[in-house]
């Protein structure tokens, strides 16, 4: 049985952070599938609207070599029906949520990794309108 990855996120503005929790995510099983989030949703929980929609930030993220699939992430409470729908063995976060997917690991294993320093989407936004 190939071990499947699941990762959630919002990918807005892609940038070299997301790629690398991406790569470190899929090198953990043989298949990665990746949850973005909805624009509905972004706004309701980060009270902004994604730069990129969410058509393009799925399409830019299904492009990827490491990424064998995508869907919609419509809300958070939906975590434990994904990870179950998607036969996922690991769930993987930034460790930003260090602690906070612990109820899944009666379902899966739950990994979170460490971001890379100094990167962020909202730093990014914010560096352009500085410009
Ligand atoms: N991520 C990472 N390193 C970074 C930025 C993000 O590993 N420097 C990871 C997050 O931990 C998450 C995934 O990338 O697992 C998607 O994060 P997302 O919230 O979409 O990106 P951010 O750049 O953190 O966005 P924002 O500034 O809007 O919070």
């Amino acid at each position: 049985m190939p071990r499947t990855v699941i990762t959630f996120g919002t990918f807005d503005v892609f940038h070299v952070g997301h790629l690398r929790v991406l790569q470190r995510a899929a090198a953990l099983g043989d298949r990665l599938v990746v949850g973005v989030s909805a624009d509905a949703l972004n706004e309701r929980k980060k009270g902004r609207v994604p730069v990129f929609s969410e058509a393009e930030r799925l399409a830019i993220v299904e492009a990827l070599k490491v990424v064998d699939g995508v869907f919609v992430e419509e809300s958070l409470e939906q975590k434990r029906d994904y990870i179950l729908e998607h036969a996922a063995d690991v769930l993987v976060m930034g460790d930003d949520w260090a602690g906070k997917f612990d109820e899944f690991s009666d379902v899966c294993e739950v990994v979170y990794l460490q971001r890379t320093p100094a990167i962020s989407t909202t730093a990014i936004i914010e560096h352009i309108a500085d410009l």
